[in-house]
């Protein structure tokens, strides 16, 4: 009886070995809580509830205190065995991380209160989204990089200390950046020191042209998502640990000179930010939900806004002399008035012609196959304006060629709720997922939003 019973439990716990299931975390942000149907969450592993405020943290009288929801509202959502974490800062939201990290008695003080929220609130693991270690923020421009320099060699303290706060029972993961410009705190000389300390490392493997840019490129090619995971591990991160990320977005950039774009990268781009460092709203992104592929309806019961709010899903109009801005505010000059202005809903746009969104369904249509950079893009020569975007195809070329190839911890998706148009590229992240563990986690059991 004895062998036998070794031999089994011997072949019980290879079979389990071999049934390693691929990370599989969902970022769900505040902005957009549209969950899909059941049997969408089965293989999550994690899902991540985006964002507590980075400030938070801080010991009185710096720490503010936004409402953080107990884990419990996430847990239900997804399958069970599968982890609630916490995402904390996000872009622009940097203060809180500067100071935390700044001192001895800071980060001891930052990561205590950390651990006793996660565990008050039941959550399982924590995700510090800072952006970025070192600067580069939205802020760049009026608070120099220099000035922050003490936060590359702070960092690792930060997190270490956030690690030893919350114990192994807890994962901490780290976003980082795709964009080279912005590792500054990702070097040869912290990579494995960094790598030693977290449990998962969230690479943000999209948004590679951005508004700080003159020339495009694909946002999130194949060749420049796999260069961004090669370069984390040449500086010291195992394969192991790196996640790749996808969006939920395709980003539109308007050109200088559409006539002279020809090919997908390479052509001019009007001036994206001011020298100031603030967005000239001539880019911008567009999500994969439901409602912008559908035809534009103007409620007929709109009032005139009181509080600088407009547009879809407000009832509320800007008045005769302002525009309503594609982010839904009311103002007069071109980053109201100009491309994203939601015509119908103020003064009359400058640009009269499609809608941001009418625009966005025509490149979703047109898109064509940068074969070489292995990405999808349309130039839009009537409206001036280039499109980046990841298909259900590129989803699974890139699960194949990277996250396969490389031997990666996993995936994640920003975010759950920007894909409600029948859920395509969330269901190619699943099949492409399940392909390689098709086990999962079981099956999605409880469907109720919270
Ligand atoms: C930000 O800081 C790093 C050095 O810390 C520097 O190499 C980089 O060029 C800076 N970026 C900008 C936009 O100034
Ligand atoms: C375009 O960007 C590049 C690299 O950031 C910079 O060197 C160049 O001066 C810029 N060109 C113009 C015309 O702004
Ligand atoms: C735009 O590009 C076309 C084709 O290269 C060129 O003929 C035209 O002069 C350019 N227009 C401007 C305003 O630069
Ligand atoms: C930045 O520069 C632009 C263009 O000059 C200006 O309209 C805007 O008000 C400036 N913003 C800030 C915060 O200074
Ligand atoms: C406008 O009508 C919609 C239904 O069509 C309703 O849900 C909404 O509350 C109304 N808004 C106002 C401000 O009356
Ligand atoms: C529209 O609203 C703006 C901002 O509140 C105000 O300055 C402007 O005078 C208003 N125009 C009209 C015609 O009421
Ligand atoms: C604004 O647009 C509407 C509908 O397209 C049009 O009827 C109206 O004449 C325009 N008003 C102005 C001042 O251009
Ligand atoms: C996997 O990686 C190797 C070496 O980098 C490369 O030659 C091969 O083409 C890759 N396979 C896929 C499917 O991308
Ligand atoms: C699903 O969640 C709701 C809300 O908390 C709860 O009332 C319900 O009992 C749950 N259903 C199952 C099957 O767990």
């Amino acid at each position: 009886m004895r062998i036998p019973t070794l031999v089994a439990a011997l072949i019980a716990l290879v079979a389990f070995a071999t049934m390693a299931t691929a990370r599989y975390a969902v970022y769900l942000d505040d902005g957009h809580r549209n969950l899909p149907p059941p049997g969408m969450m089965t293989g999550v592993t994690h899902i991540i509830n985006a964002f507590a405020s980075s400030s938070h943290f801080l010991a009185a009288p710096f720490g503010t205190a936004f409402p953080i929801s107990h884990a419990d509202v996430f847990r239900r959502m997804v399958p069970a065995g599968a982890k609630v974490c916490l995402a904390i800062g996000g872009w622009g939201d940097t203060d809180g991380f500067g100071q935390g990290c700044a001192t001895q008695w800071y980060r001891n003080s930052y990561a205590q209160k950390l651990a006793q929220t996660l565990n008050e609130l039941d959550y399982d693991c924590v995700d510090i989204d800072w952006e970025f270690p070192g600067g580069n923020g939205p802020d760049y421009k009026t608070i120099p990089n220099q000035s922050k320099e003490f936060e590359i060699e702070c960092y690792p303290l930060f997190l270490r200390a956030i690690k030893d706060a919350i114990g192994d029972k807890l994962e901490l993961s780290i976003a980082v950046p795709g964009r080279e410009q912005n590792m500054m705190a990702y070097t040869a000389e912290t990579g494995p020191v960094l790598d030693s300390i977290v449990d998962a490392v969230h690479v943000m493997t999209y948004d590679l042209m951005n508004r700080r840019d003159n020339c495009t490129k694909h946002t999130q090619s194949l060749v420049g998502v796999t260069e961004a995971i090669e370069l984390y591990i040449s500086r010291g991160f195992h394969p192991s640990k790196l996640n790749l990320g996808y969006v939920f977005y395709a980003s539109w950039f308007t050109l200088q000179n559409a006539t002279a774009c020809v090919t997908p990268t390479g052509c001019r781009t009007e001036l994206l930010e001011y020298p100031n460092g603030t967005d000239t709203l001539r880019s911008g992104a567009v999500t994969f939900e439901f409602e912008h592929y559908q035809p534009l309806i103007i409620p007929s019961n709109l009032t005139i806004s009181v509080d600088g709010r407009c547009g879809s899903g407000t009832f509320a109009r800007c008045n005769a002399t302002e525009c309503c801005s594609q982010y839904g505010s009311c103002g007069s000059t071109y980053e109201y008035c100009g491309t994203g202005c939601q015509n119908g809903y103020g003064m009359n746009c400058t640009d009269t012609g499609p809608t941001i969104n009418e625009k966005f369904v025509q490149a979703m249509k047109n898109g064509e196959y940068d074969a070489n950079e292995g990405a999808h893009y349309y130039i839009d020569h009537q409206e001036s304006l280039f499109w980046s975007w990841d298909t259900e195809e590129d989803i699974q070329k890139k699960y194949d060629a990277v996250v396969k190839n490389l031997t990666l911890g996993g995936v994640f998706v920003w975010s759950l709720g920007e894909d409600t148009d029948y859920f395509k590229h969330l269901r190619a992240v699943q099949a492409a997922v399940l392909s390689d563990a098709p086990q999962g986690y079981g099956p999605y059991h409880n469907t109720t939003v919270a």
